[in-house]
């Protein structure tokens, strides 16, 4: 992309994910899953439609006979002899969260430069991810104790004092045993490791490191922010069965053993990254209406240059509209 390209398009994104967010974030607590992943995909799709790259989705809603709009393959942006990018969205990263009103939602997107990101296939992965301090030492091929034991060490704690995030699901019992006999803290979430995987990187979030089995392709764009931050995310693809095993082999992943870190799933320089709030999480503030005015807080991050932003957008309902995926002009 390079320095200028990047600057403008991440910016750009900014608003993709604004958008995304505002428009699913009226669907909160109405238990509608379904209506929350409409809304934030219909929003993402209009908004990208304005963006001035020749972008690829490289890590979408899926494949394309399963999802209507940006499905893996689909053409994003406005094209031409515009950059060409790969592109990795998560429209609404949290969908049951925000139709329970629950904290953790956000909209996500990255682009990077072509080639780049790993089309990993919507598979479920092992994961580890962890902030820049903690990361030296830490492996996919140890068992969770000595993990625990290697990050307490790099950030000069006892493993008590370690706080872990697992998401809340039968396959983690056994993790979540091991986890309690180390007397490390758990923090279990019930959805949207995205965020709380990017959290162990940030400072004051009150968590260190991220474990258990989560979406592969979720694995990609948390790669893409880690490598912005510093962190780390290991991930090894998690296909239990002869058929998984099959499926991951035809898409090109035979051995199901490799580890992948943040930098093979998102490879080189050009990344930019950015991701609002939908719900409240450690990470961002949710969106908020009042009358009519409403606020989105975004993070939006460059790998090259390691810039940071926190974007606070106060947005007045009463004039903005919002464009649909069919390109008409909505109000919120
Ligand atoms: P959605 O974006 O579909 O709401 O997924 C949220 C999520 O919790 C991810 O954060 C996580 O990686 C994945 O689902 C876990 O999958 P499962 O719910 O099948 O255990």
């Amino acid at each position: 992309m390079g320095h200028d390209r990047e600057r403008e398009i991440l910016l750009e994104l900014v608003r993709v994910t604004e958008t995304a967010a505002l428009k699913a974030a009226r669907f909160m607590g109405t238990g509608d899953k379904n209506a929350v992943d409409a809304a934030g995909v219909d929003g993402m799709r209009g908004m990208l439609d304005l963006v001035r790259i020749n972008g690829t989705i490289i890590i979408g809603e899926g494949e394309k006979d399963k999802a209507p709009m940006l499905y893996n393959g689909e053409k994003v942006g406005l094209g031409g002899d515009a950059v060409e990018v790969d592109i990795a969205v998560d429209p609404i990263e949290g969908t049951s969260l925000v139709a329970n009103g629950m904290p953790g939602a956000i909209s996500v997107m990255v682009a990077a430069d072509k080639g780049t990101l790993m089309p990993f296939p919507t598979f479920y992965a092992h994961k580890i991810a962890v902030g820049p301090e903690a990361k030296e030492g830490v492996s996919l091929d140890e068992p969770v104790r000595v993990n625990l034991h290697v990050v307490a060490a790099n950030l000069g704690k006892k493993v008590r004092d370690l706080t872990v995030v697992v998401l809340n699901r039968p396959r983690h019992e056994a993790l979540i045993r091991e986890i309690r006999e180390c007397g490390a803290r758990i923090k279990l979430i019930q959805d949207g490791d995205v965020a709380a995987a990017i959290a162990t990187a940030l400072p004051d979030t009150g968590v260190d490191m991220l474990m258990g089995i989560g979406g592969a392709p979720e694995a990609v764009i948390t790669a893409a922010a880690m490598k912005c931050l510093g962190g780390e995310i290991l991930t090894k693809l998690y296909a239990p069965d002869k058929d998984q095993q099959e499926r991951a082999a035809n898409a090109g992943f035979k051995d199901l053993d490799e580890t992948f870190c943040a930098d093979d799933l998102a490879k080189g320089d050009g990344i930019v990254f950015s991701a609002t709030g939908v719900t409240d999480g450690e990470m961002l503030r949710g969106v908020r209406f009042e009358g009519d005015k409403c606020v989105t807080e975004s993070i939006a991050m460059r790998y090259r240059t390691g810039t940071i932003r926190r974007i606070i957008t106060t947005h007045d309902l009463s004039r903005k509209t919002i464009r649909g995926s069919s390109g008409q002009e909505l109000r919120v």
